[in-house]
C-alpha cells in the first residue's frame, strides 16, 4: 500500500468577499511542482465562484460544513449536494467551531460524512482536544473516540482524510511539539486502521493548529502527518504558497 497522496487545504472561515478570490487565483498562478492535491474551503457564497475561478488549475474547492439532510426547512443551512452543485469537490466537517459553537456531536458529524458521500463530496473531518484534555492527559483518548464516533462505515473503500486540530491551537500561535503531533497521528492511524482494516491506511491524516511558513516544514515532514488544514495563513496566496512549498 503506497502512503497517501498529502492534502494542503485552506479553511478561510467566515472571510472573503469576491475580492478576496484573487488570493485563490494567486495560488493557482504560483503553485509549481508539488506532489500535494491542493484545496480552498471559502465560505459557501464563494464556493460557486471560486470553482470558476479555478477551473483551470488544479486547485480544488471545498466546503467548510454541511448539513446532514439533501434539502428541506432548514433555513440558513447548505446541504452537500448544493455545495456540490456549485462546484466544490471536498467538506470539511466536524471543525472544533462547529463542535463547540454549534453543539455538533460525533453522531451528527458522522450523518454530516454520510451527506457528503452521497453528494460525491470528499470529507475531511476534524478532531482534536481541548487544552483541559490535554492537560488531563486525554487528548489520545478524546481524539480516537471522535475518529471512531466521527467516520461511519460508509466510508470503507472512500476517498477521506482525518484533520488532527487541537483546539488550543487553533488560531493561537501554539503548536504541539512534533513529538506530540506524532503521538496523536499514529494513534489515528491505528484507529483508522482498526476501523477499515488497510483502507484505513490510504487515508491522509492532516495536522491543522497555526500552520504558517515557517513551521510548515518540520509539520509537514512528521510521522504520519499527510499535509495540513490551514486557517489564517490560507488567506494570502503568499502565506499558503509557502506552506505548499515546505512539503
Ligand atoms: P489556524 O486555523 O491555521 O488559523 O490556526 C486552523 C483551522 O481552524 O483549521
Amino acid at each position: 500500500m503506497t502512503s497517501p497522496t498529502p492534502l494542503i487545504a485552506g479553511n478561510w472561515k467566515m472571510n472573503g468577499v469576491a475580492a478576496s478570490l484573487i488570493e485563490a487565483q494567486g495560488v493557482a498562478a504560483g503553485l509549481g511542482e508539488t506532489k500535494a492535491r491542493v484545496a480552498i474551503c471559502p465560505p459557501a457564497t464563494l464556493v460557486e465562484r471560486a470553482a470558476a475561478a479555478l477551473k483551470a488549475s488544479p486547485v480544488l474547492v471545498g466546503g467548510q460544513d454541511c448539513r446532514a439532510e439533501a434539502s428541506g426547512a432548514f433555513t440558513g443551512d447548505v446541504a452537500a449536494e448544493m455545495l456540490a452543485d456549485a462546484g466544490a469537490r471536498l467538506v470539511i466537517l466536524g471543525h472544533s467551531e462547529r463542535r463547540a459553537g454549534y453543539g455538533e456531536s460525533d453522531a451528527v458529524v458522522a450523518a454530516k460524512v454520510e451527506a457528503a458521500l452521497r453528494a460525491g463530496l470528499e470529507p475531511i473531518v476534524c478532531v482534536g482536544e481541548t487544552l483541559e484534555e490535554r492537560k488531563a492527559e486525554k487528548a489520545l483518548e478524546v481524539v480516537t473516540s471522535q475518529v471512531r464516533g466521527s467516520l461511519p462505515a460508509a466510508l470503507a473503500g472512500q476517498a477521506f482524510s482525518v484533520a488532527y486540530e487541537p483546539v488550543w491551537a487553533i488560531g493561537t500561535g501554539l503548536t504541539p511539539t512534533t513529538a506530540e503531533i506524532e503521538e496523536v497521528h499514529v494513534a489515528i492511524r491505528a484507529a483508522l486502521v482498526e476501523l477499515f482494516g488497510d483502507h484505513g491506511k490510504s487515508a491522509a491524516i492532516l495536522y491543522g493548529g497555526s500552520v504558517k511558513p515557517s513551521n510548515a516544514a518540520e509539520i509537514l515532514h512528521a510521522r504520519e502527518v499527510g499535509g495540513a488544514l490551514v486557517g489564517g495563513a490560507s488567506l494570502k496566496a503568499e502565506d499558503f504558497l509557502g506552506i505548499i512549498g515546505a512539503l
